[in-house]
């Protein structure tokens, strides 16, 4: 799997629009997007969701990176897909992968404010965008993404759950205690006040991670958090995931549904998608990237069915 490289990484992190990624950021995103075990776990449960949902409709594809979802949406029979996300080099990536694909239009856009008229989709999805988004566009998001939506319209919505904030999530054969001994050693080596490209450097060969998320303390002091309690709102973190370090600003679960709720949204329904028996099915599949026993029964991202009341 692609890595990216210490020099090339995130270009600028934690701006007012989003999380930017560099050149070879967008490589190891595009390689990789949210590792191993996103694919695993993620992709068939957002698969099977968009199956049953966009078949004959309109569907908005929110962030949409380098256009995977952009291409099954078209793939399960959407009568029309339109992608839209702010940095233009990912959406390069898109629109070759959509090319062949006539039904299906990628834009530049900001999702604080929608490319796009009142009442344009039947459906939407949202995935793994807020998480980069300053406290201001993540707001408003949530009002843009009901508005966009016809009334009785549905959307998916997912981003990192609390669990995966405060959680060091291991290969299995690594023990975890020596690999927070290892952190523990990384951390003394970082600069106060560090930089995304600083963090990553000094992470590049931490290969045992597969997701751990950091912060800095009012001295700059970067630590890895172990409780959501240690984070304020909108607060600026970077995740490490075995594809990418990358800058994150930190919503819990609670922030996540008042914004929905707020913004009108219905919650029809909240799943895990790292059910026990998908976790032990990867790890029988996976024997060289397998998951701690841990993880077995903990969240990572909540996926929420969301839909606008008619
Ligand atoms: C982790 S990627 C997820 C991409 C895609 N949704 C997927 O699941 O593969 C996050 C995406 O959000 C985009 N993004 C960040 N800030 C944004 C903003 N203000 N408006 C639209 N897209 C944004 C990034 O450029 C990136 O492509």
């Amino acid at each position: 799997m692609a890595m990216a490289s210490n020099h090339d990484c995130i270009s600028d992190g934690h701006n007012t629009n989003g999380t930017r990624y560099g050149a070879a950021a967008i490589r190891a995103f595009a390689g990789g997007r949210h590792g191993s075990f996103g694919a695993a776990f993620l992709d068939p449960v957002i698969a099977e969701s968009l199956k049953t949902l966009v078949s004959g409709k309109r569907v908005l594809d929110v962030g949409c990176g380098v256009g995977d979802w952009c291409c099954l949406a078209a793939q399960y029979g959407a009568k029309s897909v339109d992608g839209f996300d702010i940095q233009p080099e990912m959406l390069e990536l898109a629109k070759q992968a959509t090319s062949h694909l006539d039904m299906v239009h990628i834009k530049v856009g900001d999702a604080g404010d929608m490319p796009y008229d009142d009442d344009s989709f039947d459906v939407a999805i949202s995935l793994f965008v807020t998480c980069n988004l300053s406290p201001e566009v993540y707001a408003k998001h949530f009002k843009e993404l009901q508005r966009v939506l016809v009334p009785g319209g549905k959307a998916i919505y997912l981003s990192p759950s609390d669990w995966c904030h405060t959680e060091l999530y291991t290969r299995i054969e690594a023990d975890p205690s020596t690999v927070e001994d290892e952190i523990a050693e990384i951390l003394e080596t970082v600069p106060r006040y560090p930089t995304t490209e600083q963090i990553t450097e000094a992470f590049s060969h931490a290969n045992n991670i597969l997701v751990a998320c950091f912060a800095a303390d009012q001295n700059g002091k970067l630590f890895r958090v172990r409780s959501i309690n240690q984070l304020a709102y909108s607060q600026h973190i970077w995740r490490k995931t075995e594809v990418l370090l990358y800058p994150n600003f930190f919503y819990s679960d609670q922030s996540d549904i008042e914004n929905l709720q707020s913004a009108g949204f219905h919650i029809d329904q909240k799943e895990n998608f790292f059910t026990e028996e998908r976790r032990s099915l990867f790890n029988r599949k996976n024997p060289n990237i397998m998951l701690s026993k841990k993880y077995i029964t903990n969240p990572a991202s909540w996926v929420y069915y969301i839909s606008k009341p008619c």
